[in-house]
């Protein structure tokens, strides 16, 4: 029996090439080794995403984009958090077993009150309560599909060992293993996406390349990379190159190597260069964008295929759900 991971996706931006490298292909990765699972945490997205239309469209966008990017969802189970209700019973469950203390300790929920404190702003402003308790849904989303792994970015470790903490609760309480305990995989070696300004792509800075920019687009972007005044004729380092780094993402090993050597040897441009990294770029993102294209064109197929997904995410939640009955009294 493999072991079961489980990658939550919240909803909240459009997916860029960062999300792609750092986020996307990894996480498909894990489909070879576990029993992989993965969901689209739409009502996590809630607390920030207030708008429907814009709620919606991301939710749609998001899913047809791990689709297209090559999540086989015959292979492993995809479905969306609202279409599992057995999630929110969990999570009422859970809540009588974890400590309003622990919630106050949560890193996202004290960023959000320093930075009123700061601002001279009563320390609770603009914080809701989907906010505050974000770890024990996020826990009941973990719990709910007897994860054994749970691979995240660092910023996530703390809700996974919430998770730990609550689960483990629940089953000293009854003296019984009920709940499974979540181990958190971090995911080191991921990397790290330059923006068009160089510092990190990320939505926060303004400086990505969606996944899905049409060709035009795409190549624009990149003739938009900051480089530096170094003369066409000048050696250039590639590995201190925003353009190098990005084009060693979508290159074969023999492609990265001969670039480098046009690097170091001078008389290589940037435009030339930057050429060279929309080559390869669009490459690969073709037939990812076309992929998406068709898919978001179907919104009634896409919409079977996480029902689908639903279904056979149900038949796990509810056994969770009915184990957990059974313990605490509720089921006679
Ligand atoms: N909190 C995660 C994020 O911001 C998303 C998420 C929600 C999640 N539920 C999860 C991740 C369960 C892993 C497991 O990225």
């Amino acid at each position: 029996m493999k072991k079961i991971s489980l990658t939550g996706i919240k909803p909240t931006g459009t997916l860029h090439i960062g999300n792609y490298f750092g986020a996307i292909k990894p996480a498909l990765e894990l489909a070879k080794e576990y029993d992989a699972r993965y969901f689209i945490a739409d009502y996590h997205a809630l607390n920030t995403v207030k708008e429907r239309a814009e709620l919606s469209a991301l939710i749609r966008q998001v899913a047809a984009g791990w689709l297209a990017s090559g999540l086989d969802p015959e292979k492993v189970i995809f479905y969306r958090q609202s279409s599992v209700p057995e999630t929110f019973e969990l999570t009422t469950a859970l809540m009588a077993f974890t400590a309003k203390g622990l919630m106050n300790r949560a890193h996202a929920y004290k960023a959000a009150v320093q930075d009123n404190i700061e601002k001279g702003d009563d320390p609770d402003a603009g914080i809701n309560m989907g906010l505050y308790t974000y770890p024990v849904l996020m826990a009941a989303d973990i719990i709910l599909f007897d994860s054994d792994v749970v691979p995240v970015g660092k910023d996530q470790v703390q809700h996974v060992e919430m998770a730990q903490d609550i689960a483990r609760t629940i089953n000293f309480n009854y003296k019984a293993d009920i709940l499974k305990i979540p181990q958190a995989a971090v995911q080191e070696s991921v990397a790290v996406v330059p923006g068009l300004d160089g510092r990190k792509m990320s939505k926060s800075y303004g400086n990505t390349i969606p996944l899905f920019a049409p060709e035009q687009e795409l190549r624009r972007l990149i003739m938009r990379i900051v480089t530096n005044s170094q003369a066409v004729e000048e050696p250039k380092d590639p590995e201190t190159s925003q353009v190098y780094l990005l084009y060693k993402l979508f290159a074969t090993p023999e492609e990265r190597e001969a670039l480098a050597a046009r690097y170091r040897r001078g008389g290589m441009g940037w435009g030339e260069a930057k050429e060279e990294l929309f080559r390869v770029a669009n490459r690969e993102l073709t037939p990812i964008r076309n992929r998406f294209n068709e898919i978001i064109a179907d919104s009634k197929g896409l919409d079977e295929t996480l029902a689908r997904g639903a279904e056979k995410a149900r038949r796990i939640a509810s056994q969770t759900v009915s184990r957990l009955r059974k313990a605490i009294g509720i089921n006679f």
